[in-house]
């Protein structure tokens, strides 16, 4: 082996959302969730394995990224065990969208981690395992190691092995397209992980939250499976908004939205109202990504682009699993 590997992956966006974690150690997800893998937003990562160094490296952007190293060594940690060697690593990623805003960089980053540093040990392992090697780094991570329509299992073992991403459609199988609305491009002041720990511990919304879990995944894998735009747009919006919901009523409150993502959300309304195919899904930030079908998709930039508050739009179709390159 040469001990270097790069490897690509984008970002998802969960129409089912993931809120809360079983395990933390394991990080394992108290709910299921289903995302749909972009094709436009991505991390490439390179790990190249250097004997004799004495602890590992993270350039995220070209800059040297201390914050986020201990998460990265600690993931390196579980492939180093799983390959028998204790070798540290340089890791270098990059991200072509903004960091940390609610954009999913940690699960296309991740997934793009440990793809690349599974690759750089040499250690041949199914996309289920990295989907469960990514889980480790950030729940999310483990839906990016597919592409298209993806569900993610909470699962119930102890040791998280059926706590792991598959696939349920590809891209191709219904081609949607997702305008994000950026309305702040800083990073978000309480990250999703810290966050969903808040609302475990202290929103009475929560054990409803993940009761009521279910029945939004059975519903958005029928509205996939029938290519049935209402319905999933009917699900997606109700996951967000409960998940937003959870995350309000927690102690300290945690209000991810500005004026501008509220104005987004009316704006979708109003155009499906008129007729045309889009909704609304919001994550632990303030931007929007308003999923539609492929002919709504300048009408829904042009909409969203025109509200005050709104930096700018992104658009991306859906894209691929993660590419060893
Ligand atoms: O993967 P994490 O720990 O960044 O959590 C992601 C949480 C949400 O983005 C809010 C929802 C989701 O399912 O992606």
């Amino acid at each position: 082996m040469d001990n270097t590997a790069t490897a690509r992956a984008r970002a998802n966006i969960a129409l089912v959302k993931y809120w809360g974690k079983a395990d933390v150690e394991l990080n394992t997800p108290a709910v299921g969730s289903i995302s749909i893998t972009l094709d436009t937003l991505w991390s490439q990562t390179q790990v190249r394995f250097v004997p004799g160094l004495d602890s590992d490296r993270f350039v995220l952007n070209d800059l040297s990224d201390r914050k986020q190293l201990a998460r990265v060594s600690a993931c390196l940690d579980l492939l180093r065990a799983r390959a028998g060697v204790d070798t540290r690593a340089d890791v270098a990623s990059r991200n072509n969208f903004p960091t940390g805003a609610g954009l999913a960089s940690s699960a296309s980053g991740f997934a793009a981690l440990v793809t690349a540093a599974a690759a750089a040990l040499d250690l041949q392992l199914s996309d289920r395992e990295l989907s469960i090697f990514a889980r480790r780094g950030s729940g999310s991570a483990a839906r990016s190691i597919f592409g298209g329509y993806v569900e993610m299992h909470a699962g119930s073992a102890t040791d998280g092995c059926d706590s792991y991403a598959e696939p349920l459609a590809p891209p191709e199988a219904w081609p949607l397209q997702v305008v994000v609305a950026i309305t702040n491009a800083g990073a978000k002041a309480v990250g999703s992980g810290p966050g969903m720990q808040r609302s475990a511990q202290s929103s009475p919304y929560y054990a409803a939250w993940v009761d009521t879990s279910p029945r939004d995944l059975a519903a958005a894998r029928a509205a996939i499976a029938a290519r049935d735009f209402e319905k999933l747009a009917a699900v997606a919006e109700h996951s967000c908004l409960k998940m937003h919901a959870a995350a309000l009523a927690s102690e300290p409150a945690l209000l991810y939205w500005n004026a501008a993502t509220v104005e987004c959300m009316h704006a979708i309304w109003r155009l499906r109202r008129e007729g045309v195919a889009v909704f609304f899904t919001i994550d632990a930030g303030p931007q929007v990504k308003a999923v539609c079908a492929p002919g709504a998709r300048a009408q829904v930039a042009a909409a969203l682009e025109s509200l005050p508050g709104v930096v700018e739009t992104l658009v991306s179709g859906l894209g691929p699993g993660v590419e060893l390159l």
